[in-house]
């Protein structure tokens, strides 16, 4: 191994060469890996360095010797301190790029293929106000700015978290990826919230009451849902807030409060109870219409979410005889989006508002050749020792095609093994994290299938996040 040239607590000249997958500037010196926080491609940097291991180091820069030719003035105000967006200081040609070339390092280092080829770029045509759904955290323990005085208050903030805190939220009263009306809605319930007197929760004692601020966009019918989680139920406290609110913004068609008692710091219920409306929103999708509740997952890219799941229906190149496995379906968009290029379809998926939304999704779209199951799909087919024991216990027949969009962490290992035992001639892999798609697609390798094409849509501009469809074949 390289001897590092630098230690701990040092200043360095650093060039920054690419992004690192994450969004963290990458610099070498002498070969050994320097990972620079809020730099981008191009620039020189002096950096402090703060972190050293015996593979690589991390450095905060300290000023800007060279700036990128590819630099650009961040839009948001939030930008410096904020943990929401990663590089709106780049701009977006040069982020697809980089987005791209993470890709293929990812399929590359962690998949074994020696030359990969992206076939496909989808670029979002909205790099701004493109996001259906924001969550932001109350707490008793604002972010005190550096230009601030240290006795500023601190007792609330709502806004998302800054970068590498999970304490600390960073007030925001402009977010500049969610729609404009977002931002009316985010200070109305501040104000209020500290009118009311509310007290945010604090996720060290798990003392007080507000925990986070959700917010959902039907993009396509103008549908609001608010959805305020909180530590425990209490609908007095909350009704004089949802009754302000909904006068104040008459467009606001849900109002639902998620009661999450759990330390976990998610914005997920153990249950919810409708303050105002109706308990989904609807939006449109191409021709379709789906409901969606506040618990269940849904792309938040709506427009680019149409072209994402065109690419999955290119990829899946049906000819209307094909049975078509739909996994870690969600709401069933792809399913219902599959279903009229198919012979049926099956969605299974882990949460039972999402498997319920699904099947009444089909049932308004008129889709009558779609099943869906509530199933974890970390568990659920290895214990059908063959296939076929499954396929005859469900009364179904084998996929020609598996879709699989898992979450972030994608597939559980045990499901990865098993998936060659459906003997899909196609499978379409839609991942939202190239490092867990690529170790995953480096064991189908090994099980008969093969890279047929790779697809790169941009659903999240400024930040590091990365959407791939990837089409495999069997050998
Ligand atoms: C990235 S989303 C995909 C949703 C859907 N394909 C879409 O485009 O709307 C991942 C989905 O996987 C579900 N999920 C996560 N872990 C799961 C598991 N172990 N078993 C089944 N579903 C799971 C989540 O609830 C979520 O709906």
């Amino acid at each position: 191994m390289e001897q590092s040239p630098i230690k701990k607590g040092t200043e360095v000249n650093l060039t920054i060469e690419s992004l690192a997958y994450g969004g963290k500037g990458v610099a070498k010196v002498n070969n050994f890996v320097v990972f620079v926080k809020n730099a981008i491609p191009g620039q020189i940097v002096r950096a402090l360095i703060y972190k050293k291991r015996s593979a690589f180091a991390e450095a905060r820069p300290i000023e800007i010797l060279k700036e990128s030719a590819n630099a650009t003035a961040p839009r948001c105000k939030h930008f410096a301190h904020c943990g929401g967006c990663t590089f709106q200081q780049l701009d977006y040609a040069a982020q697809i790029e980089q987005k791209k070339q993470q890709v293929i390092d990812a399929f590359q280092r962690l998949a074994g293929l020696d030359a990969v080829k992206i076939d496909k770029v989808i670029p979002s045509n909205n790099i701004y106000n493109y996001r259906n759904k924001m969550e932001f955290t109350f707490s008793n323990r604002r972010w005190r700015l550096p230009t601030e005085p240290e006795d500023a208050p601190q007792s609330f903030a709502l806004g998302l978290h800054i970068p590498g805190r999970f304490d600390k939220i960073l007030d925001i009263n402009e977010c500049h990826i969610q729609p404009k009306l977002g931002n009316e809605i985010l200070n109305f319930v501040r104000e209020k919230a500290i009118e009311l007197n509310l007290k945010p929760y604090d996720a060290k004692t798990n003392i007080g009451y507000l925990r986070h601020l959700v917010l959902r966009f039907g993009v396509n019918t103008n549908e609001i849902m608010v959805n305020i989680v909180t530590s425990y139920e209490n609908t007095d406290f909350l009704i004089p807030l949802v009754q302000d609110l909904i006068e104040k913004f008459p467009q606001i068609t849900s109002v639902v409060n998620n009661i999450n008692t759990r330390k976990a710091d998610v914005a997920f219920g153990e249950y919810e109870i409708i303050m105002h409306g109706t308990p989904v929103i609807t939006d449109k999708i191409g021709n379709l219409t789906f409901e969606i509740s506040s618990n269940s997952f849904f792309q938040t890219n709506t427009l680019q979410a149409e072209k994402l799941y065109q690419a999955v229906i290119d990829g899946a190149d049906l000819n209307g005889e094909e049975i078509i496995y739909d996994l870690y379906c969600g709401t069933g968009s792809i399913s219902l989006f599959l279903a009229h290029k198919a012979k049926a379809v099956y969605g299974f998926e882990m949460i039972r508002s999402a498997v319920d939304d699904a099947q009444r999704n089909a049932e308004a779209n008129g889709i009558e050749n779609v099943q869906f199951y509530k199933a974890n799909l970390d568990t659920h087919f290895k214990g059908y020792v063959s296939f076929s024991n499954f396929t005859k216990k469900f009364k179904i027949s084998k996929p020609d095609v598996v879709v699989i969009d898992p979450p972030r962490a994608g597939m559980h290992e045990d499901m990865v093994y098993y998936l060659p035992k459906f003997g899909a001639k196609k499978i379409v892999y839609i991942s939202c994290n190239p490092t867990t798609q690529a170790r995953d697609l480096k064991i189908l390798f090994t099980k008969g299938y093969q890279l047929n094409s790779t697809t790169m849509v941009d659903m999240f501009p400024h930040t590091p996040h990365i959407e791939t469809v990837v089409v495999l074949k069997k050998i």
